[in-house]
């Protein structure tokens, strides 16, 4: 075996066992949402190939993701994806080690597209399949992207979740908090439809922001100050419709401007306060880690970005955030996963079923809302 190169055992899904080496290539598909994506990721943590296409022509008209059409325009690319990935990594197929999908939480017609078509990938080429939770997906990604050593704290912030947890290891996670109406990246689209900037939202009301004063409007922290880590985004988005609708007409772009920026400001600091009390929950649980990882879309904001860092560094923790690009969905997350599933043995079989709900904590007590999210 070649110096440097380590053995992995993995057993396949046919409960034969087989030897991967540290140079095994997996397959990445993720179809949860509007994006088709397809990436090839190598065991020693070099993304070979990553490639996206985004739908959001498509669903702009209707101001958000529309289910229907989004699962028909994963069928309509993800095989020409695939074979662009494979082009742009100059591999075959016989390179292959592994193929992973998301298999849920996301929007199941979508989920459906990307499964079924790594099934049928694993069956024709007789390869190993993993099953992936998006979250996980998003959770691991400072893995691969910074090597960050098991436990440490995670805010997964996108258009569908907003929760604190514990990573413990591949597929152990504790959640300390979530929320308990809408989801952050949600509130900054909507925040974004209701002032005409169009979807998706979350960059358009970052990039206005840039341009406003965030002191104009005095809007709400929702929880602020209350005890826990859940969050809730609901009271500050009808805040945000009051403000706009007591102006007594449409917001010029200096209104604009204000309004995304009062908005995003309190998202911070209510993202800041409840991270603090997490970060305090964690060190009581894990005195000698360091870590605090954002994921997820919206953790590619470079406002909450630079002060969840300062709310690390004061709690002792350093900050690490994956490149934009790859805290918005992509494939490689979804193919490092697998690797990581992988290296563990941890396949699925032919039957595993996509999950429109898929908690990563399932032990969680549920969040003392309505609309609770898993
Ligand atoms: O992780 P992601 O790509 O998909 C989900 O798993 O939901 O997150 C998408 C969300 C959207 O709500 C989008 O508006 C938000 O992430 N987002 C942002 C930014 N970029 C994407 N929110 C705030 N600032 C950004 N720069
Ligand atoms: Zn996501």
């Amino acid at each position: 075996m070649a110096r440097g190169v380590k053995s992995v055992y993995c057993p396949d899904r046919r409960g034969k066992s087989m030897i991967r080496q540290a140079d095994m290539i997996v397959l990445g598909i993720e179809t949860s949402c509007d994006d088709t994506c397809a990436a090839l990721v190598r065991d020693d943590r070099r993304v070979l190939a990553n490639v996206a296409r985004g739908q959001a022509d498509a669903h702009a008209p209707f101001g958000g993701v529309v289910p229907e059409i989004a699962a028909r325009a994963h069928v309509e690319c993800l095989d020409r994806l695939i074979a662009r990935a494979l082009a742009d990594a100059d591999l075959d197929f016989d390179a292959l080690d592994g193929v992973a999908a998301t298999a849920g939480p996301g929007l199941i017609g979508g989920v459906m597209v990307g499964l079924t078509t790594a099934k049928a990938i694993a069956a024709v080429r007789k390869l190993p399949l993993v099953a992936v939770n998006h979250l996980e997906g998003h959770a691991l990604t400072a893995r691969l992207t910074d090597d960050v050593a098991f436990p440490y704290l995670l805010l997964l912030v996108s258009g569908g979740h907003c929760q604190l947890l514990i990573v413990e290891g591949v597929g152990r996670y504790v959640r300390l908090g979530t929320t308990i109406d809408d989801a952050v990246g949600e509130a900054f689209d909507k925040t974004a439809k209701l002032l005409g900037l169009g979807f998706p939202g979350g960059p358009a009301v970052e990039d206005a922001a840039r341009a406003g004063d965030p002191r104009r409007f005095d809007l709400p922290r929702p929880l602020l100050g209350r005890p826990g880590c859940d969050f809730s985004f609901s009271g500050l988005k009808t805040a945000l419709r009051h403000a706009v609708e007591g102006l007594g007409g449409g917001p010029d772009e200096k209104t604009r401007a204000d309004l995304c920026a009062s908005f995003q400001a309190a998202v911070a600091d209510v993202l800041a306060e409840r991270a603090a009390r997490a970060i305090d929950i964690f060190h009581d649980h894990h005195p000698d880690a360091r870590t605090l990882v954002i994921a997820g879309g919206v953790a590619a904001n470079a406002a909450l970005r630079a002060r969840l860092a300062r709310v690390a560094a004061e709690g002792g923790l350093a900050m690490i955030a994956p490149p934009p690009a790859l805290c918005t969905d992509n494939g490689a997350m979804i193919a490092w996963a697998g690797i990581e599933r992988l290296r563990l043995g941890l396949t699925d079989g032919l039957e595993v079923a996509p999950r429109a709900r898929w908690p990563l904590d399932p032990d969680a007590a549920p969040a003392p809302g309505a609309g609770v999210k898993a």
